[in-house]
């Protein structure tokens, strides 16, 4: 196998050739003064009989997902014969279906479209809603990073560490959980609701048993950071002592670091899902890890 390491994700691309060892694939990119991508293979992989492609869609995201889309086209023109995807954060996975009446299915088209390139097999790192992964025929495989972030803050010298979930979806409980179990801690949850349309977060505040004690937010996204700040704010202002998060796909548009900030974080941490300067988790361990058990 060799990997492809596309412009989103070079950095991620090199630590999952050096953890599975197989090489890089050779390649070329470049964006025309008019934006469009330009995109070659720097070595005949014609007769190459399996390549991973490694590309995250984070924003810019149809930037990065016309990239795939070339990448994905040029590897089974040229007659690859199997072309794995490893997209950490997939992006349009929010509209897995018609919430209000005439809306587009984005996250169908992805599929249809990854497929119809011939993508073999996706893999996704929390992916927002495991709905979308249906839509697929091909196999798909959703890891999660929540046991490596809490690994992460497991070298803070947490005190009475509690882990907690920002919102009451069963897939964000699981994620707690999941976290919570790696570093022998407790979990809870808070219920939170988003109104459709003016995308207005209210979070609810219930009692936790948080007082002097560290507390970890795990989510899947931070986009405007609202979800995450509000359980912050409620954490600071229960007792808890230190309360961290860490998050899978750290996109933190606009204010979201401020309003995370001010709610008093301790430490924003993020895989390298994104790239940022938050990304201090790495997700190519688990991929490989899940490589491995495939094959
Ligand atoms: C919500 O369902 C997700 O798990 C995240 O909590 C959400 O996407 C975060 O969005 P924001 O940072 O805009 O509150």
């Amino acid at each position: 196998m060799k990997i492809v390491g596309g412009p989103s994700s070079k950095e991620l691309a090199r630590k999952v050739s050096a953890l599975l060892n197989a090489p890089l694939a050779l390649t070329k990119t470049k964006r025309f003064p008019d934006g469009e991508f330009y995109f070659k293979f720097d070595e005949d992989i014609s007769s190459e009989d399996e390549l991973l492609i490694v590309q995250s869609l984070y924003p810019p995201q149809d930037l990065h997902i016309l990239e795939l889309f070339l990448m994905l086209h040029t590897a089974r023109d040229l007659g690859v014969n199997s072309v794995k995807v490893f997209v950490p954060y997939l992006a349009y996975s929010r509209q897995d279906r018609r919430y209000l009446k005439g809306e587009c299915l984005s996250s169908g088209m992805i599929a249809e479209i990854l497929e119809n390139l011939g993508a073999d097999a996706l893999y996704t790192v929390d992916v927002h809603n495991r709905r979308v992964l249906s839509m697929y025929k091909i196999p798909t495989y959703n890891l999660t990073a929540s046991r490596d972030l809490a690994r992460y803050f497991a070298s803070r010298a947490l005190v009475d560490p509690i882990v907690i979930s920002p919102d009451d979806e069963e897939i964000a409980i699981e994620r707690a959980r999941y976290a919570a179990e790696t570093i022998g801690a407790e979990y809870d949850f808070l219920e939170k609701k988003r109104d459709r349309h003016t995308g207005e977060i209210v979070t609810y505040e219930k009692q936790m048993n948080v007082k002097g004690r560290d507390a970890i937010v795990i989510d899947d996204i931070i986009s405007t950071g609202k979800t995450a700040a509000n359980a912050v704010k409620i954490l600071k202002k229960q007792g808890a002592q230190r309360v961290f998060v860490g998050v899978s796909h750290a996109l933190l548009l606009g204010e979201a670091v401020r309003l995370l900030n001010e709610a008093g974080a301790e430490e924003i941490v993020g895989t390298d899902s994104v790239m940022n300067k938050y990304a201090k988790v790495s997700v190519a361990p688990i991929l490989v890890k899940t490589l491995k058990g495939n094959s």
